[in-house]
């Protein structure tokens, strides 16, 4: 059976005064999680040593919000696969729908940032999704199709993680259905050709959606924003309870 994969992306919030008391308040109610999951956490970069430290031992890991694919150079900015290591970093997100919208990122330059975390022993937690444009032209398989297969270029899927992050649904409280995020789900394991592949779906996850989304078959996992940024809402959905029925 697949671990299933909670990850909290606190996108450009928190100062380190602040990551501090997060860690404070979530350490305890992380305390006894049952093994059948993994939670990350992705501060930024300013606080990943916070973070890292303060969760030491709890068994929670720290996934860096993106990362670039040379190990050094002139790239003002930027953060590499290398530097994330010495924090004890051990995941990475690319290709995220913010960075692919505000900062012009190409499906190239993701594959790219994925091989270079794959080649340090990073985890890709590869992030594709439509826009509701694309939905609503009924684009929605071939638009994640072609984010997949691009992004996936020489990357051996068993060392990866894909979220379904429909762009409609970030930070718009608007969850997509969760059989509908299931079926996407189970398209995109079959498109990365690993049966074991962690697919997990994101878009305005909250304590109330959490089990219910966590009961479908294919979706092993959330990457959250908003709600990730309540330790105590995060911790909830990291306890998240899948029905009796649903598990059976
Ligand atoms: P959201 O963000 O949970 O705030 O919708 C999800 C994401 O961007 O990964």
């Amino acid at each position: 059976m697949r671990r299933t994969v909670i990850a909290g992306n606190w996108k450009m919030h928190m100062t380190c005064a602040e990551a501090q008391a997060y860690t404070e308040a979530f350490r305890p109610l992380v305390a006894d999680l049952p093994r059948d999951r993994q939670v990350l956490v992705a501060p930024p970069f300013t606080a990943i040593a916070t973070v890292a430290a303060a969760l030491q031992g709890t068994g929670v890991c720290i996934a860096a919000q993106n990362v670039h694919w040379e190990d050094k150079g002139a790239y003002t900015g930027m953060i590499s696969a290398p530097m994330l290591l010495e924090h004890g970093v051990t995941h990475a997100i690319v290709g995220h729908s913010e960075p692919r919208k505000y900062y012009s990122e190409t499906d190239e330059q993701i594959n790219l940032r994925a091989r270079s975390a794959q080649e340090h022993g990073l985890i890709p937690i590869l992030c594709v999704g439509e826009s509701l444009d694309q939905r609503e032209a009924r684009e929605t398989e071939r638009v994640i199709h072609r984010q997949v297969e691009q992004g996936l270029e020489g990357i051996d899927p068993l060392r990866l993680i894909v979220a379904y992050e429909p762009i409609w649904a970030i930070g718009t409280g608007k969850t997509c259905a969760s059989i509908e995020a299931n079926r996407i789900c189970g398209l995109i394991r079959g498109w990365v050709g690993n049966p074991d592949v962690v697919v997990q779906y994101g878009g305005s996850v909250n304590e109330a959606s959490i089990d219910e989304l966590m009961a479908q078959s294919d979706i092993d996992g959330v990457l959250v924003g908003g709600a990730s940024l309540n330790p105590k809402g995060f911790a909830r959905i990291a306890n998240y309870q899948v029905p009796v029925a649903a598990a059976a």
